[in-house]
């Protein structure tokens, strides 16, 4: 298992290039089931979570080609000899985003077996709202060994309205009724960038979908989709992650390559506490040239603050002067990063859903734990602006989602290098006696 040495104190100066969406990539990928011809898809992020998904793909039966060089970002998925309609537990538990091949396996094969994702390090994190939906589009649905089976022989077109918003639910329904017979109507849709970027892909590949990025869906089944090629938006979360990087240790940042639409409450925040922004078509510059102040922050669905971005906006308060208060709203058990962060030196209180952080408090280094994605995350960002060498140990949850992240900061001036995990020293050989 790989750890981070990191060393604080420096600001971070200069430009960071901003990687495809792995929020946008994972669906996308999904897609590809859904037409027996190639998707092409470009700014594919280099991150552990792909590398699960493709493999997923792979068990099924997809070719993945993947690109090489300067189109390393590239890969090119064929669907057209699916043999294995399954998803199994192995690979759901590792990444729950592995549910986003049922509605498009029921759709194109007429039938699916995906595993129960099961709970998760920040909640339960059910999928009964994908079940109810792909019910509401006639498919049958049974649960047995921990395993979702469904069946139809086409999904025909209907009327769903999610009880509660969810992302992936709306991208997965979403493909699903692409093939149905007739039109779905979806109401209460997730309204992230992420899903406006399927819905894009999806058209490109014949599908005919309107209103994806509000909250109302509307979906006219076609009988097949072809084969596209398709760039995945930027990822508003890695980019996000060095904003607040840039703005915590005093920096001068530039985030390229980025959207600067999709980070708007974000930005909105940081300047309520201080940090001057300035943004262009596809930059965010990050300049923090005075005490950072406390502000409030509640995590909300798109284009509320993101819950994606809560951990690391909890380590920047902790240096802001004044007491923030942050509430998740989004899910029940997303604080593990704040006891990490109490370790460090901050002054946090959890009670329930909020976190009451007292800054400024200086922070030193701790040997900390990596518990999920955008907890480690927060904790990168703390150590580079502790006091002496912090160790972090479970990196593998931060290659989930952030493509050689120590390299990124490290061009902008981090002190950050990545250790493998040292091997036990052989026993000494014997000595060969005469
Ligand atoms: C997606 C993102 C994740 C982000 C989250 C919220 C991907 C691959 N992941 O996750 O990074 O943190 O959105 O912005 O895009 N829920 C149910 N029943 C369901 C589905 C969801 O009760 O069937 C609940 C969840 O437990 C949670 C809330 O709805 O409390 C939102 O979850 P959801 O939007 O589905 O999150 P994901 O799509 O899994």
């Amino acid at each position: 298992m790989d750890k981070f040495v990191i060393r604080g104190g420096n600001p971070l100066v200069g430009t960071i290039r901003v990687g495809g969406a792995k929020n946008a990539a994972l669906p996308a990928m999904a897609a590809s089931i859904l037409t027996e011809e190639p998707v092409i898809l470009e700014n594919i992020p280099d991150v552990r979570d792909i590398q699960t998904e493709r493999s997923l793909l792979v068990s099924m039966g997809a070719e993945v080609e993947l690109g090489y060089g300067r189109a390393s970002h590239r890969t090119t998925l064929c669907c057209r000899n699916l043999v294995n309609p399954e998803a199994a537990y192995e690979l759901v538990k590792t990444m729950r985003a592995s549910t986003l091949v049922l509605g498009p396996l029921v759709a194109r094969m007429g039938r699916a077996r995906v595993s129960l994702p099961g709970g998760c390090a920040i909640g339960a994190r059910p999928i009964d709202l994908h079940i109810k939906g792909l019910e509401k589009l006639g498919a049958q649905i049974t649960q047995e060994h921990g395993y979702i089976e469904a069946s139809a022989d086409r999904l025909r077109g209907g009327h769903i309205t999610f009880d509660k918003i969810t992302v992936t639910g709306t991208e997965d329904l979403m493909m699903a009724a692409t093939l149905a017979e007739g039109e779905t109507l979806m109401e209460n849709c997730a309204r992230e960038p992420e899903v406006a970027d399927l819905a894009a892909l999806l058209n490109k590949m014949g599908a005919r979908i309107e209103g994806a990025g509000t909250s109302t869906i509307r979906i006219h089944g076609v009988e097949k989709l072809h084969g596209a090629r398709h760039r995945i938006i930027p990822d508003r979360i890695e980019a996000g992650t060095f904003v607040i990087a840039g703005a915590l240790t005093g920096g001068d940042l530039i985030g390229a390559n980025c959207d600067p639409l999709h980070l708007g409450a974000l930005l909105e925040k940081l300047q309520e506490c201080g940090v001057r922004i300035r943004t262009n078509g596809e930059s965010v510059r990050v300049i923090a040239d005075s005490q950072l102040r406390a502000a409030d922050v509640s995590t909300e669905e798109y284009p509320g603050f993101p819950t994606d971005m809560q951990a690391q906006y909890m380590t920047l308060a902790t240096q802001a002067e004044g007491t923030s208060v942050v509430t998740e709203n989004i899910f029940e058990n997303r604080f593990m990063h704040a006891q990490e962060l109490v370790r460090m030196g901050a002054n946090i209180k959890v009670e329930g859903s909020r976190a009451v952080v007292r800054g400024k408090t200086p922070l030193s280094s701790a040997a900390v734990q990596c518990s999920d994605l955008r907890a480690s995350a927060s904790l990168v960002i703390a150590a580079l602006v502790a006091d002496g060498e912090t160790i972090l140990d479970r990196v593998y949850h931060i290659d989930r989602g952030y493509e050689r992240i120590e390299e990124k900061l490290r061009s902008v001036g981090a002190q950050i290098r990545r250790i493998g995990e040292m091997l036990p020293r052989r026993a000494a050989a014997p000595l060969a006696t005469a």
